[in-house]
């Protein structure tokens, strides 16, 4: 038995589209989750996020529960189009109101505010002009971000530009995100002008000289394993990690792409239209380093060993019902990834980590999700081992405050420690709750 103690901030983490409803209100704009989930066949039971936990309604509420528990901080995104509704132009005062309110609220609480500028939610008439594949996206964003910062910028002190530019690239490269466009080229010019975006939206936010306030970037990092020991399987995971990660984090930190990926583009022929200075407008210095991390992927040329149903079959626990494996070292691994092999310096937030289950109310009305107390458990141990090597992190964001809509899986995926009730919007403490609550009043746990 030990005792965990931590230094880092505690907080939860959330996002609009996920929380909020109230999709066509107060002047909001559409945006491409608006469009794509309304789109038959999309989600899972055909469900949209125009209620979700109506948090537009009920702001005051969660953070007086945000309170309760004692976070130190939360976590949510700007909705682009309630701020902007067509994507550029007209500012919707409403709009930007609604946050003034919400941030208020959380000052007032003494809870910090962390705002991400874009968490997927693009206004679709911005889309009707190309999206994220035209490169005056770059100028649009920035001219938003910079509304949110002269809006917000001396009320909030912890920014992110982008949440998971990778789930951005997806939705031109899979069919199951938003706006749902196959096609590999575009995806690549869609990395190359969301990390664009973000080092013209760092400099301008330098510019501004915001005192205290402090900027970065949301990525997700869930290494890839090789199944078997062998070169095969070694390389398949090298290879995702360059898809997946690499391709990101050299071109933000190092100012190029790998020669692997540069060689990758050239051989499925989307190599992205690169301009002059791109890179070093890219490779802007920021001032932390946000990381969503649940999982790893195990990979190998042999599919029956790589294969998650199999693997889930055989040892269902070790699972989510995302079908994530359960794997606390993926979160030490990616801290010390991201420190040794690009940014000794600056902190690193745990921006997302979490676990989805099957949760069920009792006739009593309790939640009882002890899986997922030892999901968080499991993973802090494995934070604290990071930060005893002397590894920078600064806080641990929970995903999430409460069940809400995750994307294409739509209500069916609950990944709160608030359970809730989409009938009646009750948010109902899971016995996670009460345990992050007294993890935090005790600033760690015993074990
Ligand atoms: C993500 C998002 C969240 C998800 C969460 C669970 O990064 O994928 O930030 O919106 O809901 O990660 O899948």
């Amino acid at each position: 038995m030990g005792k965990y103690c931590f230094p880092n901030d505690w907080g939860a983490a959330t996002a609009a589209y996920q929380i909020e409803g109230g999709f066509a209100e107060d002047g909001k704009g559409e945006s491409i989750w608006d469009s794509f989930s309304h789109a038959p066949g999309k989600i899972v039971d055909g469900n949209t996020g125009d209620i979700a936990c109506d948090h537009y309604h009920r702001y005051k509420d969660d953070v007086k529960i945000m309170k309760e528990l004692g976070l130190n901080t939360y976590r949510f995104s700007f909705a682009w189009t309630r701020i902007l509704p067509d994507g550029t132009g007209f500012a919707n005062q409403k709009g930007i109101d609604f946050y003034k309110r919400l941030v208020d609220e959380l000052l007032c609480a003494g809870i910090v505010p962390n705002a991400t500028i874009y968490h997927w939610d693009l206004p679709q008439k911005l889309q009707d002009k190309g999206g994220w594949v035209n490169r005056d996206i770059v100028g649009y964003f920035n001219d938003y971000a910079n509304l949110l910062f002269r809006e917000f910028g001396d009320a909030i002190p912890v920014w992110a530009t982008i949440n998971e530019p990778y789930a951005v690239f997806a939705g031109y490269t899979f069919p199951y995100f938003a706006p749902g466009i196959i096609d590999v080229k575009m995806g690549k010019q869609v990395i190359h002008h969301l990390l664009l975006a973000h080092g013209t939206t760092i400099k301008s936010f330098k510019e501004l000289n915001i005192r205290k306030a402090q900027i970065g970037i949301v990525t997700d990092l869930w290494k890839s394993h090789p199944a078997r020991d062998c070169d095969e399987d070694r390389d398949l995971a090298r290879d995702m990690d360059e898809r997946n990660f690499y391709i990101f984090l050299n071109p933000l930190y190092k100012g190029q792409y790998s020669d692997y990926i540069a060689r990758v583009m050239e051989e499925e022929n989307s190599l992205p239209d690169i301009k002059e200075g791109d890179m070093s407008i890219i490779s802007a210095p920021f001032d932390y380093h946000g990381i969503n991390c649940y999982s790893r992927h195990l990979v190998s040329h042999d599919s029956e060993l790589s294969d998650v149903d199999r693997r889930m079959a055989a040892d269902p626990g070790k699972f989510t019902s995302m079908k994530w494996e359960i794997y606390p070292a993926a979160l030490y691994d990616a801290v010390k990834l991201i420190h040794d092999e690009f940014s000794a310096s600056i902190p690193i937030y745990i921006t997302e980590n979490g676990g989805a289950f099957e949760d069920t109310l009792t006739d009593d009305g309790k939640a009882h999700d002890e899986r997922r107390i030892e999901l968080i458990r499991g993973y802090l141990k494995e934070l604290h081992r990071a930060i005893g090597d002397g590894f920078n992190v600064k806080g641990y964001y929970l995903w999430s405050l409460m069940d809400n809509f995750e994307w294409a899986s739509g209500f069916s995926k609950r990944f709160g420690m608030l359970y809730t009730d989409y009938g009646t919007q009750k948010r109902i403490w899971k016995d996670s709750a009460y345990f992050y609550k007294q993890l935090i009043s005790d600033n760690g746990f015993i074990d």
